[in-house]
């Protein structure tokens, strides 16, 4: 067992749940439905953090509106996470300073060991996690060291990308991990039918929205369908939980 098992199963021990969100394809709105979430969840009264977990391009500063290049982080028996509109938020962004993080396999899985064993998040409700694309064995062996982590599927009804989702679903069934529903991005409820073949919960459907990326771009994704339909989601998927 890594040492650094302990270390992280303390860090979470102030969260009461932890949910990462997840797909094998890339580009298919993770990072965009994290943020949402987090944001909304904190609008419903939540305590909330957010990780990003994407080591070799993280991106959800720039949803959140935060500059790498000049936010400080405080170290004292750790990492404090910066605050985000209301949100305790955390990225390898953060110490990079913006900067691209060339890693490789080994290094990946070591840099989110560090990520999760040095941040000191205070007492929250929910911990969202953007997971990075295409999550391989290596990566799904280090988010075991996350007690009782869920997981959420993002997935887009593109013919390219239902196969993945399927696939990608019951990888994580069969290894045993939590997965707490599908989320249907830039679709009109076409996954339903998958959810319902593999016994997994249909957490709803997102829109496709033309105003997201400039809305994003303004700091306003609050102000967005997109975010109205998160927040949907997120009220009856966590909030009633
Ligand atoms: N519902 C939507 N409507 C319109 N555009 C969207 C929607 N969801 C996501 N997008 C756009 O799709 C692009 C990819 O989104 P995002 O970066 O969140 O995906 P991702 O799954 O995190 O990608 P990666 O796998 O590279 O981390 C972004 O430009 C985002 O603005
Ligand atoms: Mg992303």
């Amino acid at each position: 067992m890594d040492p650094r098992e302990a270390v992280i199963r303390d860090r979470f021990s102030s969260v009461r749940r932890v949910v990462a969100f997840a797909s094998s394809k890339g580009g298919v709105g993770k990072t965009c439905i994290t943020c949402a979430s987090a944001l909304a969840l904190k609008e419903l009264g939540h305590r909330v953090g957010l990780l990003d977990l994407d080591v070799t391009n993280p991106t959800a500063h720039i949803v959140l509106g935060i500059d790498p290049k000049s936010t400080e982080i405080e170290e004292e028996k750790g990492v404090k996470p910066v605050e985000a509109r209301g949100v305790e938020f955390m990225s390898p962004a953060l110490f990079t300073h913006g900067e691209p993080s060339p890693l490789r396999g080994g290094e990946i899985h070591d840099a989110i060991l560090e990520m999760l064993s040095v941040t000191r998040w205070g007492s929250l409700d929910y911990l969202l996690i953007d997971a990075p694309p295409g999550m391989s064995d290596e990566v799904l062996d280090v988010l075991r060291y996350i007690p009782r982590l869920e997981f959420v599927v993002v997935a887009t009804p593109s013919p390219l990308s239902i196969d993945s989702a399927r696939r990608f679903t019951k990888f994580l069934l069969d290894e045993g991990a939590r997965v707490l529903g599908l989320v249907e991005n830039m679709g009109s409820g076409s996954l339903e039918s998958l959810c319902k073949s593999m016994g997994v919960r249909y957490l709803g459907y997102i829109p496709f929205d033309p105003e997201l990326d400039r809305a994003i771009e303004e700091g306003r994704i609050e102000s967005t369908r997109f975010y109205a339909s998160v927040r949907e989601i997120c009220r009856s998927a966590f909030h009633s939980l």
